[in-house]
């Protein structure tokens, strides 16, 4: 039987971080046995807000790709590919684009958070706006049902069905499949500031590739709880950063909530907790870096050049599908034009 069809992205803004891999990295790992994954970098729809800085994408679909790579993504089992070098997408995006309002797009939860967050004011683009619409073609494109996101992600997936539901529905056709989120074992992971989201912009981030004094630095710079004074004073667990990122990469989950007991007693001090993490996220992180200096440009791009080729065909397929559910397939049907004569 044919495996289920899983679908993500990233848009190459940057380098990932402890954050991407917590909240989606870890889930593609897993996936990439069980299920045919596709994985994208985002490129096109980084231009919706990177328009000015298209140069800024480029040089980050390398770093992305690397990133990939180096955690454990195997392009034998998962096909990675550059979106824009994928028209079928842009040609669904056109076709979806009528299929749902300006109203529903600015209530979408997801665009109008990062509305809030990037001051266009009244001059949003309409890329921007429509990017959802993008989205739901990158996943139908593949005949994707599962997508590995972070819950931030759910209202895009909501969306996104109801689009395939306008479509099946006007056209008749079982066409395009509905999807689902997979969550699995996600996390949010928060930043190291104790804000709750670690993200590039706000500078608040572990980064796959930091070196090991960063990475110490970071560590140490956590925010913790600021009235736990002296190492005898009782501690908060919650909302202490150093426990958070304890939990997601600690291997001993039972040693952990010793820990936090000790802790909330008193007893056990902020410099302990840290030197702790510190040690965890080195081992973790050092053999990640190191794969990910080993890395070959010419073979990375080698190898998204084949995900490439193989993305194009199968969303092509789904175009010719969608095309003739819509009754548009005007060249391939022999009666138009009578091409014989
Ligand atoms: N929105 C995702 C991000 O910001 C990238 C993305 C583009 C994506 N298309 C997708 C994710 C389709 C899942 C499915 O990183």
């Amino acid at each position: 039987m044919d495996k289920t069809v899983a679908l993500t992205g990233d848009r190459p803004t940057g380098k990932l971080h402890l954050g991407h891999f917590v909240g989606s990295l870890k889930n593609r790992i897993n996936l990439q046995y069980s299920h045919d994954q596709y994985i994208m970098i985002a490129d096109t729809q980084a231009l919706t807000d990177y328009f000015e800085n298209s140069q800024l994408v480029v040089d980050n679909i390398i770093e992305v790709l690397s990133d990939y790579l180096a955690v454990g993504i195997d392009p034998e089992l998962s096909t990675i590919f550059i979106q824009s070098q994928v028209p079928a997408l842009c040609e669904l995006t056109m076709y979806y684009m009528n299929l749902v309002t300006v109203a529903r797009l600015e209530r979408n939860p997801t665009v109008k958070a990062e509305l809030a967050q990037k001051d266009f004011g009244k001059s949003i683009p309409a890329g921007f706006l429509c990017y959802p619409v993008s989205q739901t073609a990158d996943i139908t494109a593949f005949k994707a049902e599962i997508v590995p996101v972070g819950e931030d992600q759910l209202p895009m997936i909501e969306q996104a069905n109801e689009i395939v539901r306008r479509f099946n529905r006007l056209y008749d056709t079982k066409c395009l499949k509905e999807i689902s989120a997979y969550l699995g074992e996600t996390k949010r992971l928060v930043g190291i500031d104790g804000k709750a989201k670690a993200s590039k912009s706000l500078n608040n981030a572990i980064f796959l590739c930091d070196s090991p004094d960063i990475i110490k630095e970071k560590v140490y710079a956590m925010f913790t709880d600021p009235d736990h004074l002296k190492v005898s004073d009782p501690g908060r667990v919650e909302g202490n950063v150093v426990f958070e990122y304890l939990d997601a990469f600690h291997p001993d989950a039972k040693e952990i909530s010793a820990l936090k007991a000790q802790y909330q007693k008193g007893g056990l001090g902020d410099i302990a907790i840290k030197s702790l993490l510190n040690d965890v996220l080195q081992r973790f992180l050092q053999p990640i870096r190191e794969k990910r200096a080993g890395l070959k440009r010419k073979n990375l791009l080698d190898l998204c050049f084949e995900g490439t080729k193989k993305a194009k065909s199968v969303a092509e397929k789904t175009l010719c599908e969608v095309k003739s559910s819509m009754g548009i397939d005007l060249f391939e049907k022999c009666n138009f034009y009578q091409r014989n004569h």
